[in-house]
């Protein structure tokens, strides 16, 4: 899978010069995003914008308990290719458990949020579309209703924010807070845009 944030890139090693989170170990990778072990909470290097204006936007952003919460926040602290990179302290989350209930919710939402998505965009256009799989979510009974008010936060920041993102809802988005086992919707969209301008940007590169 193409990986937009690459360890390699001079703008991502720049980034990493941030005294924030130099010298620090990546404890996680995604397509988008490095993740620093900082003891108790850790550090998030992004290309994702919506992941960054999720966890920190005061007035769309969602703060509710199945996000997760920002404990700082140092903004654009970089370029890759134009794209700006992103940099906040959160804290620290851990994988669902391999089976349990947990597991079994966390399942259900992913399969219910990629049901719901396949029906509306054959209707919609992708984004209306999508954003109405997140509203079946917020008002789908079978859930916790915390859960549905969660998703209810999501959809209106999904009308919110400009288009460029898709759903990305599968099992390694959603996480547990190890405090009380609460579900958390980790990483819910992913910035499409600006992972399509980098591939070209570097699929450019690679021609010359
Ligand atoms: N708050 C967190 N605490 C601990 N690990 C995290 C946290 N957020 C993400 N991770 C880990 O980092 C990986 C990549 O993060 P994610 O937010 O999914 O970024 P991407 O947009 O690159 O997919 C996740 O699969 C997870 O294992
Ligand atoms: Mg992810």
């Amino acid at each position: 899978m193409f990986k937009a944030l690459s360890l390699t890139d001079s703008g991502i090693k720049a980034a990493r010069c941030h005294e924030a989170i130099a010298g620090k170990k990546v404890m996680a990778r995604g397509a988008f995003s490095a993740v620093f072990d900082n003891g108790s909470t850790v550090h998030k290097l992004t290309l994702d914008k919506y992941a960054y204006m999720l966890g920190t936007d005061q007035v769309i952003g969602c703060s509710s308990r199945h996000f997760t919460q920002v404990l700082h926040n140092y903004g654009d602290v970089g370029e890759v290719d134009g794209e700006p990179v992103y940099l906040f302290e959160c804290e620290k989350l851990e994988k669902l458990p391999k089976a349990g209930p947990l597991r079994a919710l966390a399942r259900r939402v992913c399969r219910q949020a990629t049901t719901h998505a396949s029906n509306h965009i054959r209707f919609h256009r992708q984004h209306e579309g999508l954003a109405l799989a997140i509203q079946e979510l917020s008002m789908d009974e079978s859930l916790p209703e915390t859960l549905q008010e969660g998703f209810a936060d999501l959809h209106k920041f999904a009308s919110n924010v400009e288009e460029g993102w898709g759903l990305d809802l599968h099992t390694a988005n959603l996480m547990v807070r190890p405090s009380d086992s609460t579900l958390v919707i980790s990483d819910p969209l992913a910035d499409v845009k600006t992972r399509d301008a980098l591939m070209i940007q570097r699929y450019k590169r690679n021609l010359h």
